[in-house]
């Protein structure tokens, strides 16, 4: 979603701040913006579309200013358009902020500031802040901190903002509460962003903004304020990621990288569990007797993660035989869920900063459950506000689609899972080591699955131009099927949807005529049998089946067109398997039909807003 960037220092920074709009487009966005200090006044360029369009009206100008912020704007408050686009200035063009988040009273606090005479240019939510900073500054001239932290009392809400104002020239003032702020020292210049990614050309060692808190950035130094004004020390996290996690690394866009980095998820996701030969989940965060008081577990995640939840579902009911759902995070947050002591509810994000996932774990842990995290991100909102927090080990994930880090979640799960199982005495010491070392395993299997990707490109090819398509399996099957049809759909556009195979003939058979798509995960399963025959029932009115299927089937080119063989594995560990082709499948048609894999429409990477 919106991405901030600033940078002061004594270079002109023009090109900084571009750069590090660059490093935040892949969450998505639909303009973007700068504001400079210059001449003692603030230039302020913003225009709709991708950052290349403002580079480009940024050469045009003679702009030498050393200190400024920048922004990217994915809609809430507003169409997408130049006068909505950040930054937002003040009636005098003398302060102009960055914002990301919402401002939940920002129509009342617009009224109150249109009544005392203040002009607004945009619909948006965020130009009530550059206003109401107007107005703080006035009462405390030459401080622009203190303006902000003012300003900031009057609203509810969520936020990460930056602001600078033309009369104090080298100043940018930040603060967040909500939305994250990180902010760094490079050699010569202060930092801020709103993800470390913006930093890293620039320094290794930042500060992640707790809530409440401030920053004052000039040239040389760089001060921190509570939500009181009192000065603070902030602790300051160290980033060991290489450059070149942010870059494609020869492949022609960051999904098939982060495809392709899959493996080594698994193992580093794996790495150091078994410990004497025992399962270990140290950063749980429960002991032994709360795990085995455990009598029932909610998944609650959004998108991507929320498949991942199905599958932990299957798995955990199977093995340690507890009683577990999965819901969206924007449901369970509004209905009254049956929760006790003995709960435990399983937080999946890949960014760990959805906004619907945080407010289902506050709810959740207010109710008295026990609140696990999985998350991708280091420090995330996800990870400080659970009890404990399995990391899935997949790195940065650039592309706004999941796929290294559903698989991360779909392994961290697994171990969940098996922990539970261990825990409850479900499953002995010998078959849970079985289990993990057949889960290890997959890491190999991806490789080959990825060392010959034939069949899915000939079957992406037939299924390019459909208006639809349908995705079936049964049992663990049918949970994979709706990440593949969320995977379609999201990046190529094209309309599909998931089913238990089973469900077909109660109603979405009327669909199927000749040509239409149904991709089905027929893989070696207690229910292939069942799922073979709701196939056949699909061919015979004319569908084009793509099967994902066991090498060595053979029976099943009787009924699918086109088959992609995934090595053969346990029946629980085939999420891991036949989600790979899946991503590569929905790859290949978007590509076919001319999409941006990267950076799809109307998607942001980062879902900070409800
Ligand atoms: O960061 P999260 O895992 O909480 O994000 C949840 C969804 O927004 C995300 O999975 C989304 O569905 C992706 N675009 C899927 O590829």
């Amino acid at each position: 979603m919106c991405g901030i960037v600033g940078c002061t220092g004594s270079m002109p920074v023009k090109k900084v701040l571009v750069e590090g709009l660059k490093r935040l487009e892949y969450r998505g966005y639909d303009s973007a913006g700068v504001a400079i200090q210059q001449d003692g006044a603030l230039e302020v360029v913003h225009r709709v579309g991708k950052v290349a369009g403002l580079e480009s009206e940024l050469a045009c100008r003679d702009l030498r200013g050393t200190c400024g912020i920048g922004h990217t704007r994915w809609a809430t408050h507003g169409r997408p358009s130049t006068v909505n686009a950040h930054p937002h200035a003040s009636c005098d063009g003398r302060i102009a902020v960055v914002h990301n988040g919402i401002i939940e009273n920002f129509a009342e606090l617009r009224e109150q500031l249109q009544a005392r005479g203040h002009v607004f240019a945009s619909e948006t939510d965020t130009e009530v802040l550059a206003h109401l900073l107007e107005e703080a500054y006035a009462e405390c001239p030459g401080d622009l901190l203190t303006a902000l932290r003012r300003a900031l009392q009057h609203v509810i809400g969520a936020y990460g903002v930056a602001a600078v104002c033309a009369d104090e020239p080298g100043v940018i003032a930040c603060a967040r509460k909500d939305s994250p702020i990180v902010v760094g020292r490079g050699k010569d210049a202060s930092y801020v962003a709103s993800d470390i990614i913006a930093l890293i050309d620039a320094t290794r060692d930042v500060v992640v903004l707790e809530d409440g808190q401030l920053a004052r950035l000039t040239p040389e130094s760089i001060t921190y304020f509570d939500e009181r004004g009192r000065e603070i020390e902030p602790e300051i996290t160290h980033v060991d990621w290489d450059v070149d996690l942010a870059e494609k690394g020869g492949y022609p866009d960051f999904m098939l990288k982060e495809i392709h980095e899959q493996p080594r998820v698994v193992r580093d996701t794996l790495a150091g569990r078994m410990v004497g030969g025992e399962l270990s989940i140290d950063e749980l965060g429960l002991s032994y007797e709360e795990l085995n008081l455990i009598d029932r577990v909610y998944v609650i995640a959004c998108g991507t993660s929320y498949h991942a939840g199905l599958i932990a579902k299957n798995l955990i009911e199977r093995w340690a035989r507890i009683p577990t759902e999965v819901e969206v995070a924007s449901e369970f947050r509004y209905r009254n869920p049956i929760i006790t002591p003995s709960t435990l509810v399983v937080a999946v994000s890949q960014s760990g900063e959805t906004a619907d996932t945080l407010a289902a774990i506050r709810d959740a842990r207010i109710r008295g459950a026990k609140v696990f995290g999985i998350t991708n991100v280091v420090g995330s909102p996800v990870a400080r506000e659970s009890d404990g927090v399995i990391y899935t080990k997949a790195n940065k994930e650039i592309a706004v689609a999941s796929t290294k880090s559903f698989l991360g979640q779909v392994v961290s799960l697994t171990l969940l899972a098996l922990l539970l199982a261990q825990t409850k005495g479900r499953l002995t010491t010998a078959q849970v080591r079985l289990l993990f070392r057949e889960l290890g395993d997959t890491a190999e299997q991806i490789e080959r699955i990825l060392h010959d990707t034939e069949a899915i490109d000939e079957a992406a090819y037939a299924c390019k131009d459909a208006a639809s398509a349908l995705f079936v399996g049964r049992g663990i099957g049918s949970a994979i099927c709706y990440e593949g049809a969320l995977k379609l759909k999201e990046i190529s556009y094209l309309h599909a949807e998931a089913y238990a195979a089973g469900e077909m003939k109660h109603g979405p058979i009327a669909l199927i005529d000749d040509g239409f798509p149904v991709i089905a995960v027929a893989t070696e399963s207690p229910v292939y049998d069942k799922l073979v025959s709701n196939l056949k029932e699909c061919e015979a009115r004319g569908a084009l089946i793509v099967a994902i299927a066991t090498e060595g089937d053979e029976e099943i080119k009787k009924i699918a067109r086109h088959v992609i063989y995934v090595p053969k594995v346990r029946d629980c560990f085939t999420p891991i398997t036949a989600s790979v082709p899946l991503q590569l499948f929905a790859r290949a048609i978007a590509l076919l039909r001319g999409c941006d894999v990267d950076q799809p429409r109307n998607l942001a990477k980062s879902v900070t807003v409800e």
